[in-house]
């Protein structure tokens, strides 16, 4: 077995030139109670250079030298003392402990990754699936109810489009025009974002709209409010943000913490089994090596990414 392996690390905060490619990086090893995984896919998610900028220490605290990257699927490779739900071989998806970035990490809370989903499918899910389904539990969204989803055809944004349609609710999603068939496709109905969007959501949900899942910040928080009845009418627990930093500032709530292991990874292996079924889809945008991973986080800087961005090592 390698004791050396190919990884990402960063030991500064700053752009995307802090991160260094290196091919003799320590493998980690497993405590007791861990699995190690050779990883075979990374999702990168606009966390990861929010997190490499400094932005997230307050829920997302960071020790140098780090490895970039939340989620992965991957192969079991090692296990930790008193390991006995997962084998060497099992092919998994879910989060990483020690950052998804490397060839080698220590799994976090993970799932069977069902045969016949590929690598890049698997390692786009887990971020996206847990995010959405906890924004929309969150906002008590439910059957014959109308949802505003901010950035409807952004990652998180599409599952949640998928998930909440699925459910029987009425979904309008904001999104640049170049993304409105996909997510008619979806089964939502687009809208523009940007200057006049509280009165396009209006127009094309003429009942009403009864809870607000924002999935892209960029400042929509005074619309969500607008939306459901204005301030002092509106109820705030219908709305949620995944991207605004200041949403307490408008009394709503910014969700960014996990729910419990086991339920996540409940809910993941279900969503997995969507995924392989075609019930539950992330676009892919770009596979790119691991050593192109300042590329890719530039990449989803940008924005408008369509699309989830993989690397592999
Ligand atoms: N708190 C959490 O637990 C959590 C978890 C996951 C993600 N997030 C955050 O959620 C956000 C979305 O993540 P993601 O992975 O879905 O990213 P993504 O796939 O890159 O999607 C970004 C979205 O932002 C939209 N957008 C870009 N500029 C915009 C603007 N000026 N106004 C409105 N929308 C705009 C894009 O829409 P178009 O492409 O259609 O223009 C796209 O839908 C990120 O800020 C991420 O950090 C938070």
């Amino acid at each position: 077995m390698a004791t050396t392996m190919e990884a990402i690390v960063y030991e500064e905060f700053g752009g995307p030139e802090v991160l260094r490619h290196e091919t003799g990086a320590a493998v980690p090893e497993p405590g007791p109670g861990e699995v190690r995984v050779k990883v075979a896919a990374v999702g990168v998610n606009p966390v990861d250079w929010k997190r490499r900028y400094g932005w997230v220490e307050a829920f997302y605290p960071t020790t140098f030298p780090a490895v970039p990257g939340l989620e992965f699927a991957g192969t079991v490779d090692a296990l930790g003392e008193g390991v006995t739900d997962l084998a060497v071989g099992d092919e998994v998806l879910g989060w990483t402990k020690t950052g998804a970035y490397a060839e080698y990490a220590i799994a976090g809370t993970v799932a069977p990754k069902p045969r016949g989903l590929s690598w890049e499918a698997a390692a786009s899910l887990p971020v996206a699936g847990e995010t959405a389904q906890r924004v929309l539990d969150l906002i008590g969204v439910r059957a014959g109810e109308t949802l505003f989803l901010h950035g409807a055809a952004g990652v998180v944004g599409s599952v949640a489009v998928q998930l909440a349609v699925a459910a029987g609710i009425t979904v309008v999603g904001s999104a640049s025009e170049s993304n409105h068939a996909y997510l008619r496709e979806l089964g939502a109905i687009p809208v523009a974002y940007g200057e006049g969007l509280a009165e396009r959501v209006a127009a094309a949900a003429p009942g009403g709209v009864d809870a607000v899942f924002d999935a892209a910040g960029h400042g929509v928080l005074p619309v969500a409010i607008e939306l459901l009845g204005g301030e002092g009418t509106a109820d705030k627990g219908r709305i949620a943000t995944i991207a605004a930093t200041d949403a307490a500032e408008y009394g709503i709530t910014f969700s960014g913490v996990t729910g419990a292991p086991d339920a996540v990874r409940a809910a993941l292996t279900a969503q997995a089994r969507q995924a392989v079924e075609g019930t539950l889809a992330v676009r892919l945008a770009e596979t790119l090596p691991l050593k192109e991973a300042a590329r890719a986080q530039e990449l989803s800087e940008s924005g408008h990414v369509r699309g989830k961005l993989i690397l592999v090592p």
